[in-house]
């Protein structure tokens, strides 16, 4: 057996709320190889966010543990953190949470070039723009001149500039219309193939899911209830929430509808 990319163990987060507390993650545990697209799907409130968040290590975990690569994400000190968020990006709902709305777009994707010491710039930045179906002279431009599906080619951009092997997608086209939608995922399958990307892909949408997972991992109140190959978990599910859930989705979706093509405009 190789080493998976992300190998999670027992993961557990508990936040104090008015005197209680809350087990928004309890004990999950799953490996994501490299290359590879794993779901993450429940509905609101499940864990899904704070779980991707503990990966990075956006918040301290109560519980568990990470493994990136084969090694603890815990031993890790400052440098060490500094490498493994150069393999580890993450991709969010509203990519404005990660712009600057006061800095042009070039200087947003020339951040973290600048933190990790790495040089030919701008030309980088320009590839990066055309990779995403924008165009170089988009660089000089603000997030608030590009449409919400253009942001989120900007999100993605910024996420690939460092070459990562891994991209935690939060929702990440959960507040598009469903047609910008299908171009954004057939973006992101279109670069896991060119860079042997792996993503850890959060969202409360199955019909997504189902276009974009290798793997899935449903979960519920904290805890991960059932996991296992996407055609498996659709075809025969073997938990009652997973048939919930599956019940509660169309089944003629333009999203599903519309795989297989790599559309770069919009
Ligand atoms: N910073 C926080 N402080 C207190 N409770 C939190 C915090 N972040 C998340 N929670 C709680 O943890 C649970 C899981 O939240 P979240 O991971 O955002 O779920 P999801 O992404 O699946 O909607 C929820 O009950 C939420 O209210
Ligand atoms: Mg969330």
């Amino acid at each position: 057996m190789t080493t998976p990319l992300l190998s999670v163990n027992q993961l557990s987060k508990t936040f104090q709320r008015r005197g209680q507390s809350v087990a928004a993650v309890d004990r999950v545990s799953f490996t994501l190889n490299a290359g590879e697209t794993w779901a993450l799907v429940g509905e609101s409130g499940s864990g899904k966010s704070t779980t991707g968040r503990l990966v990075l290590g956006l918040t301290p975990a109560s519980g568990g543990d990470i493994q990136f690569e084969g090694r603890s994400l815990a031993d890790l000190n400052s440098s060490g953190w500094k490498r493994v968020r150069r393999d580890m990006q993450m991709i969010f709902q509203d990519p404005l949470s990660s712009l600057d709305p006061k800095r042009t777009v070039g200087y947003s994707l020339e951040e973290p070039l600048i933190i990790h010491g790495i040089g030919k710039r701008k030309t980088q930045v320009a590839g990066m723009l055309e990779q995403v179906g924008l165009r170089p002279q988009d660089a000089a431009r603000y997030p608030h001149e590009f449409s919400g599906g253009q942001r989120q080619r900007i999100g993605i951009a910024r996420a690939l500039i460092l070459k990562p092997k891994l991209i935690i997608c939060d929702e990440p086209v959960s507040a598009l219309d469903v047609s910008i939608q299908s171009q954004i995922l057939n973006l992101l399958m279109g670069l896991q193939r060119e860079y042997g990307l792996a993503y850890l892909f959060i969202s409360h949408d199955l019909n997504v899911v189902r276009h974009i997972a290798d793997r899935v991992g449903v979960m519920h109140r904290g805890r991960i209830v059932e996991q296992g190959e996407t055609q498996r978990i659709f075809t025969h599910p073997q938990q009652e929430y997973t048939r919930y859930l599956l019940n509660a989705i169309l089944p003629a979706h333009p999203v599903a509808a519309g795989a297989g093509q790599v559309v770069v405009n919009g």
